[in-house]
């Protein structure tokens, strides 16, 4: 075993769960929810946001109760500075996203530090995208984005900005960290595509204003969520080299997306 095998820790396991948000929620949804969270729910005025909201709540609940061993409605969260829930103490490690019909859930162990981040967005092509991408990439990005071929930007608009996203989830600043103080590049065809030559290859940070960080901190994994969907995983890397090779701890059994519908009862899904 290498040397940077060793390095990581036995227990640093992940999981990716997918709720399937086009289902109707239940009652049995919204009995696991804290009185907070039902609060929040009953301030949705739309119906589709408040049943995204509800639904994807109940089954964050239901994948940390399982791996701590207690009841969905007991598992106590708290929410950071900037929006960011988590488990007091981090005795887990979580981060969600949902967009249409689609949650995603990463769960790891603590090992992970609570740094890690998903972001899952409905790829539709908009005549906005050229405005967003001038607005909320860095240079570089942006000029990715804007040389490449009108029908591949669509595709390109969403990798950059779930894999931004993602950056920022693992942090848990939000916007209140500008989203063109760092820079990512994509995968592409053996080498880090929109990255300077030579790359090796893999969605990678590319550069980062935020104090104290640097790019080989950080592992990225694109997901296939389904068609028009993109979604993107950021999270700590355990190894901290340079080194293109999948991290050892991402294998096919962590990056399998499992779903989240088969941890509710039968009569509740
Ligand atoms: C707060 C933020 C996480 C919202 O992101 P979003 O894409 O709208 O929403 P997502 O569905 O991906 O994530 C929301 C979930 O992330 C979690 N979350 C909330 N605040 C968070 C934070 N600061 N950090 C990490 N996770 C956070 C919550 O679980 C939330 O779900 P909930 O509302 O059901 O509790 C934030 O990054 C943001 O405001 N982004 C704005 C979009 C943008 O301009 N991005 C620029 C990219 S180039």
């Amino acid at each position: 075993m290498s040397a940077s095998r060793r390095r990581v820790p036995d227990d640093a396991w992940l999981e990716l769960w997918r709720v399937d948000l086009a289902a109707e929620g239940t009652d049995a949804d919204v009995g696991l929810l804290s009185a907070a969270e039902r609060n929040r729910a009953e301030r949705f005025v739309v119906p589709a946001p408040r049943r995204q909201f509800v639904r994807t709540r109940a089954a964050l609940r239901r994948i940390l109760a399982r791996r701590l061993g207690c009841a969905p409605g007991a598992v106590k969260l708290v929410t950071g500075e900037h929006g960011k829930p988590s488990l007091p103490g981090g005795t887990l490690s979580f981060n969600v996203s949902h967009s249409a019909d689609i949650a995603l859930v990463v769960v790891g162990a603590a090992c992970w530090g609570g740094r890690l981040g998903i972001d899952v967005e409905r790829a539709a092509p908009e005549r906005r995208l050229e405005r967003l991408a001038r607005r909320f990439f860095a240079e570089d990005e942006a000029a990715f984005f804007l040389a490449a071929p009108p029908g591949r930007q669509t595709d390109i608009f969403y990798r950059l900005w779930t894999l931004k996203e993602a950056y920022l989830k693992s942090w848990g600043t939000g916007l209140t960290f500008s989203s063109r103080r760092f820079s990512v590049a994509l995968a592409e065809a053996g080498r880090s595509e929109g990255g300077p030559p030579g790359q090796p290859a893999g969605p990678r940070l590319l550069r980062t204003e935020m104090p104290g960080d640097r790019p080989q901190a950080w592992s990225f994994v694109e997901l296939d969520v389904g068609a028009h969907y993109r979604a993107a995983l950021c999270l700590p890397s355990l190894r901290g080299t340079l080194d293109s090779r999948p991290e050892p701890y991402l294998d096919e059994e962590a990056t399998r997306l499992r779903d989240a519908t088969d941890l509710a009862p039968p009569d509740q899904r």
